[in-house]
């Protein structure tokens, strides 16, 4: 894991059985105790499963597409819960003159508390990091989960990674990582499947990176149903032009452009790269090399064989 710390990334932690920042274990018992509100919405995802393009298009149908609050960035408008434990800034904070922390990052469970009601929260952390209030069904908000096929999830998470943790290794040693579940939030197939086996439940929507490719009205039509928002054929094509991969890669709220240029300014990071990369399906084709797909494959089978999910084999 040497190449994955970083000045703001200081190493992991295995919790629950789930690879973690070390700094999560400060915040774990306060998430596992958090007061859920019923009326937030909760975007749950592994990483680069498309969780800020669900993110946004949950917000915008919870907010009756305000464009212009839209033009807030995301993170503040839809905060990601464990993101201080992901992105710590606090020392650098102290060392570098002028260093100025968005609050979002800063003290995120605080940022998620100070937010008026009803929150639309995004979270990496698997069921079983949920609050206790969630998993035991005491409170019942509604749940989005997004699912990407876990080859291309793995080179988008490779050039996340370089982009935005300072990982330095290669490719083909990040998917080794990948599918030894040493990156965070892994295991990927334990992450995936708490949430398939719960796909029925009332509050939970479970969408595929895949399928919104396909067909993105049908999403938004599927996610308005579900947070019981009526929307009509004109509000469809807006939300569907302005949730086009061209529109989020141009749109500075969800492009995380405030991240990679505060990298930059600081000199943190230096990696050429966007965020928004290729938003395609099957990329990993041209750059996986064919031993690491076969890896890859037998992995995906032994993970699924007993399972319902058979939606990832190719
Ligand atoms: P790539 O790196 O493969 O391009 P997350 O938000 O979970 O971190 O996921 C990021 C991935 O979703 C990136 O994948 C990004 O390009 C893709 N993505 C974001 N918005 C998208 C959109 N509107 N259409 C398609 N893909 C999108």
């Amino acid at each position: 894991m040497k190449n994955f710390t970083s000045r703001f990334r200081k190493g992991y932690v295995t919790v629950d059985g789930v690879t973690m920042p070390l700094r999560f274990k400060e915040m774990q018992e306060e998430i596992s105790n958090w007061d859920t509100n019923e009326e937030d919405v909760w975007i749950c995802s592994f990483p680069k499963t498309g969780t800020t393009w669900t993110q946004e298009m949950a917000w915008m149908i919870m907010n009756d597409l305000d464009f212009e609050t839209g033009k807030i960035n995301l993170g503040a408008r839809s905060p990601f819960l464990e993101v201080s434990a992901l992105f710590d800034y606090r020392d650098l904070a102290a060392d570098i003159k002028d260093f100025e922390v968005p609050p979002f990052l800063n003290d995120s469970l605080q940022f998620v508390k100070d937010q008026k009601n009803p929150v639309c929260i995004k979270t990496h952390l698997p069921y079983n990091l949920l609050p206790k209030q969630i998993q035991k069904r005491a409170k019942n908000p509604k749940i989005i989960y997004v699912a990407r096929n876990p080859k291309d999830t793995c080179l988008s998470y490779y050039h996340h990674a370089k982009l935005l943790e300072g990982y330095t290794g290669d490719f083909d040693e990040f998917c080794k990582l990948f599918l030894a579940n040493k990156v965070c939030f892994a295991p990927y197939w334990k992450h995936l499947l708490q949430f398939w086996d719960r796909r029925y439940d009332d509050n939970i929507l479970f969408l595929k990176y895949e399928d919104m490719k396909k067909d993105l009205p049908s999403a938004v039509r599927q996610t308005a149903a579900f947070l019981n928002k009526g929307l009509t054929e004109n509000q469809i094509d807006s939300l569907t032009y302005h949730l086009s991969f061209d529109s989020m890669k141009n749109n500075p709220a969800v492009n995380y452009e405030l991240v990679t240029e505060l990298n930059k300014k600081y000199k943190l990071i230096e990696y050429e790269g966007a965020f928004m990369r290729s938003g395609s399906v099957g990329g990993y084709k041209t750059c996986m090399s064919p031993d690491i797909i076969e890896e890859f494959d037998r992995w995906i089978y032994t993970n699924t064989k007993n399972t319902d999910f058979h939606y990832y084999s190719n």
